[in-house]
Order: structure tokens, then sequence, then C-alpha cells
């Protein structure tokens, strides 16, 4: 979602905070701007639409060492170039960007801004024009600002320009991510590291409350009332590459092809010296106190969930529940004596997820994230992490990050399992480098899936995807995928519920997929594919090796049935990407989304 790229220091400010922004397109976005500010001005320039147009749209001559920007993800008001940051007070004194969502703005504006015409629709011109009315009156920027903050319900990263003290940048954070970062000619504050990578490896952490002081050699952190806060910076574990695309046309395929890599990293990072899978022992320890698991996640990582409840159920006898993070609040269930809450997040900043965080802390609950990025805020805030290790994905559509997540759910079970003293009747480790193996088959068969694509999703409205047990999660996530890059409206289904209502939309031509790879139910799941094909679907099998028949032509490299939807879904993903490709849309950064999902 929205993010922020500030720069103070004695380069000009430009390139930087337009190439930062530029790092940050992968959050989603619809509009974008900057404020370069120098010793007696500060100039804005905002567009709707891509960084590109922003960049066309910045004067040559345009000149400061010291800058803020911003992409933004509309909620207070339409995507447009009034209502994309940075936003200014009314004498053009102060200038500001802001990620997050202020709550009470119309309380505020009631109280304290009645005489202020706005300028824009967004809760984040409330924060700058308060400012300037508490400055007006009399309070020193810096006071003005921290009224302000401590006004504010709701959340926010923020950036503020004061044209009356060029050399520095006052910067907060409430809920909302923000870095500093340090570097040889200057500093900088980003949403990610990613921005500002060309820059600094070293960056230093902001807690909420914080209020930053930013000077091109320093940087003030104290909490909301002034109290002197000292925090050493840490060095970022990124590596450039992994923020390029190199030679691949999208991050999605990149990220695709990445899988098997991940596999194996996931079972180094998580194997002792003896060569048994393990987790780290607060991890073994909170799971064996529970009695009842609690999965709560979102999309992508609620799918996770839903594959890992099946491994924490059936390897490890663990109670384990899965919930939408968004429902959780309003349709809480009955909940156990010894719960513990497991938080499933890509990006570990999804505000859903954030909210039952903190609900359940405080009725007191143990809580544990797994996510891919160290140091976010559902990492910091849970008692404990269990990280992904799968690089950066920069692709709107998740593929790596949900295949790490089941197999780091799998791996967690498989701890417990031992924990227990129990007997697998597999090798974890070894059913788990033959999913690599996997992985890499079906990435080399990247032009069957393509054409895949063409034949089935060409010039289709909609499309089916249909499983049964653990099949059927893997086709809910099918059907996301494909609907959340190409537009395609798309739908998995329980293969036994189709004659339940959804039979009636099947047409002449209409996609159905059917995925088989558990023996059990392979046989009804063909009675079902069987059932559409009457009724004129144009289907199409998906079957593991060992269940495949001689009329199957898309057949799935064998790996354990435990194990199956870290293989069987990658077709899914290659079809995605190739409809979404065939059909122009721009599969890296699909339209109306955003990668980390910071609002409620
Ligand atoms: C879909 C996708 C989303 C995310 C969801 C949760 O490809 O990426 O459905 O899975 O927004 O995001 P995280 O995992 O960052 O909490």
């Amino acid at each position: 979602m929205c993010g922020i790229v500030g720069y103070i220091g004695t380069e000009q400010a430009k390139d930087i905070l337009l190439n930062g922004l530029e790092r940050l397109e992968y959050r989603g976005y619809d509009s974008a701007g900057i404020a370069l500010m120098n010793a007696t001005n500060v100039e804005v320039y905002k567009e709707k639409g891509r960084i590109a147009k922003l960049r066309g749209a910045v004067a040559e001559e345009a000149e400061g060492t010291t800058g803020i920007g911003h992409t933004r993800w509309a909620t207070h008001g339409v995507p447009s170039q009034e209502n994309a940051h940075p936003h200014q007070s009314t004498s053009g004194r102060f200038t500001l960007v802001h990620n997050g969502v202020i709550e009470n703005d119309q309380e505020l504006k009631e109280a304290y801004l009645l005489d202020v015409g706005m300028k824009s629709e967004t809760d984040t011109e409330v924060i700058v024009q308060l400012i300037e009315q508490f400055a007006s009156e009399g309070l020193s920027a810096e006071t003005a600002f921290r009224k302000t903050l401590g006004l504010l319900q709701g959340s926010y990263a923020i950036g503020l320009l004061d044209k009356e003290a060029p050399e520095r940048i006052l910067v907060a954070k409430q809920k909302s991510p923000l870095l500093i970062g340090l570097s040889s000619h200057g500093n900088v504050v980003a949403s990610d590291a990613m921005a500002t990578l060309a820059l600094t490896d070293q960056y230093v952490e902001m807690m909420d409350g914080e209020v930053v002081i930013l000077t091109k050699g320093e940087v003030n952190i104290s909490a909301l009332d002034g109290t002197p806060v000292s925090r050493a910076p840490y060095t970022a574990e990124l590596d450039a590459t992994d923020i390029e695309k190199g030679t691949y046309p999208h991050f999605m395929l990149k990220e695709i092809d990445e899988q098997p890599l991940v596999m194996r990293r996931i079972i180094q990072h998580y194997q002792d010296d003896a060569g048994r899978l393990k987790v780290d022992e607060g991890v073994r320890q909170a799971v064996k106190l529970a009695d009842r698991l609690y999965i709560v996640a979102c999309g992508t990582s609620w799918h996770a969930g839903l594959v890992g409840k099946q491994f924490l159920e059936n390897i490890a006898g663990v109670p384990t529940e899965v919930h939408i993070a968004s429902e959780f609040s309003y349709n809480r269930p009955l909940l156990s004596e010894r719960p513990l809450f497991v938080f499933i997040s890509q990006s570990g900043e999804t505000a859903d997820c954030r909210s039952v965080l903190v609900d359940v802390k405080q009725l007191g609950h143990s809580t544990l994230t797994i996510t891919n990025s160290p140091g976010s805020t559902l990492s910091r805030e849970a008692d404990h992490t269990l990280l992904l290790h799968a690089g950066p994905e920069i692709a709107v559509a998740s593929t790596k990050a949900y295949t790490a997540q089941i197999a780091l759910l799998s791996i967690l079970a498989v701890d417990v399992a031992q924990g227990k003293g129990a007997t697998l009747d597999f090798d974890p480790l070894k059913e788990l480098a033959i999913v690599a193996n996997a992985m890499e088959v079906l990435c080399d068969e990247k032009d069957d899936y393509e054409q895949m694509a063409r034949d089935y999703l060409s010039d289709t409205r909609n499309a089916f995807f249909i499983g049964r047990a653990v099949d059927y999660y893997v086709v809910m996530e099918a059907a996301l995928k494909l609907k959340e890059i190409s537009y395609i409206q798309a739908e998995g289904f329980a293969a036994g519920e189709l004659k339940h209502g959804t039979i009636a939309l099947i047409e002449d031509g209409t996609p159905v997929f059917g995925l088989i790879s558990q023996p059990h139910v392979a046989g009804h799941l063909r009675g079902n594919l069987q059932e559409v094909a009457a009724r004129g679907a144009h289907t199409c099998t998906i079957v593991t090796h060992d269940l495949a028949t001689t009329n199957d032509a898309h057949v799935l490299p064998e790996v354990h049935p435990h194990y199956s939807p870290l293989a069987s879904v990658v077709p899914f993903q290659l079809l995605a990407y190739y409809a979404a490709l065939h059909r122009g849309c721009d599969v890296d950064k699909p339209r109306n989304l955003a990668k980390s999902v910071t609002v409620e």
C-alpha cells in the first residue's frame, strides 16, 4: 500500500526519491508525488498514475537536497492529483506525506479546522493543517507536530517538511511501517528498506509512538512526550539483486522459478546438526503448551493456513482452526483454555492480522508470527517469529511466499510430532527435497502451461477450479491467483459442492480445472469432471503421476501426498501468469491491489 521515501543530505534529492518510489511500486498505488526543499522554497509535484508519469512531470531544473515522496493507494477520496501526497498547509509552510488511516479526521476538522478550506478529500490534509494551526498559535513546529500526533487516532507514518527549518525532516510512526536509513552523504526515511537499498544497508528501526528529527548528519529519536530514545542501527539483510528482475520479464515469473531454491533454503534453515527438521525452542514450547492453534491470516496466506491445518492435525495431532483475520473480531470462536495464535503474513504488516494480534495480546494469549519480513510489525509484536527466508517477494501476486508458508507449517508440524516422540512413516527432509526437484520439473514445463492458458483462458469470462480434500485448498489459491492478475472471474470449489448450486453456471465452453492429487478422492473428482463435461464444460485434469491414466495430458511429478500442495500449485501459478500475459494485463502490479495491505 502507500509508500514513503524521504532524503536529507548533500546530494540532489529528486532522483533518490523517484528511484525509491519506483522500488516501492510493488506495494500497489494509484498516484504519487514528491516535494523538494531548498533553502528558500518547497516545490511539490504530484500525478495520478505511474511513477514514470510523475518523473516526466518533475521539472528538469527542480532542485533540493531535502525531500519527501509518496505513493498513494486511495482510501479517503478517489485517486487524483488533488488527493495525491504530499499535502501542504494553507500557507504552504508545511508539506507532509502520510501512510495509514486517521480514524477521527472528521472530529478533528470540526474541533479545530472549521475555518480552513481543504484542498483535498483526504484524512491526511487534516494533519498538515492542524500542525499549521497550532504553529500559528505560537507553538514551535516540533511542539505543534507532537501536539497534532497526540490528537490522532488510527495509524500513521509521517514525513514533514517545514519551509522555515530546511535543515531537518520531522518523522513519526504509529502502527504503519517506517525506517530510518543512514548513508555517507545523508539520511533517509522509508516505508521499506528496499526503497533505499541503493544508498545504504544501515537502518534504524522506529517504534510506535516515536518521533524522529532527521538532519543530514543526525537521527534524534524520542518518545511522543520528548523523552530521548537511543537505538543502534542494524544491517538490512537484503541483497540488491533480490529486488532486480534480472533477465526475467516479470517478478512473478522470477519468483515462481525461485521456489525450488526457497524450499532448499528453508530445509537448511530449519535443520539441526543431526539433520532433523526443527524449529526454535521458544516456538516449540509455545506449541507444546497450547491446547489448540488458531491460525489467522488473509488471502493467499489464509489458503496456506488451510493447508497447514492438515499438517498440524494429521502429522502432529494438534487441533487447529483457521480464520480469516478481517472476520475474526466479529465471529470470534469460543477459545480453548490455552490457545496459541499463529499469524501467517508474507509482509508482516497486514492491518487485519495486526488488529487481531492486538486484541488477543490484550487477552493475554500467546502469539506466533510466520512471516517473510524480519522486523515487520507482526513479527515485532508477536511473542515468537518463524521466518520464511523466501527473499523479497515483489510481484503483488504471492507465489514463493505461499509455498514457503506451507513448507514452514509442515516443518512446524513435524517438529511437534517429533517432540511428542511420534514415529513418522515418512522422512520429511527427503520428501521436501523431492518437492524442490518436482517444482523444478514443473518450472521447466512453462510451455505446456502457456499453451494451457491459450487453450482454456484466452477469451473466457470465467473459470472454475475444483478439488477435494487438500486439493480444495489448492484450487482456492489457483482461483485467487487467476482472478487477481488476469481479471477473469475465477472460483475455487470443493468439487462435491458443485451440484449444490454452482453447476448452474456451467455453460458450453466454461473452463473447469480439476486437481487430483489425493488417492482417496480421485474417483469422486473424476466423476465431478464428467458431470460438468456432460453440461458443456471445457475440462482440464491436472493429476499426480500415481493417479494418472493414459488419457491425462497434465501429469504432476510424484511427491508425498502430505506435500502435494507444494507441487500442485505451481502449474496454477504459471497458468495465471500466462493468462494475464496473453490478456495484456500488468502482471506484477494488478489493478486496485496492494502488496502490503496496511488498512483494515
Ligand atoms: C494474493 C496475495 C494476497 C495476500 C494477502 C495477505 O496473491 O498476495 O491475498 O496473501 O493480502 O498478505 P500478507 O501475507 O502480507 O499478510
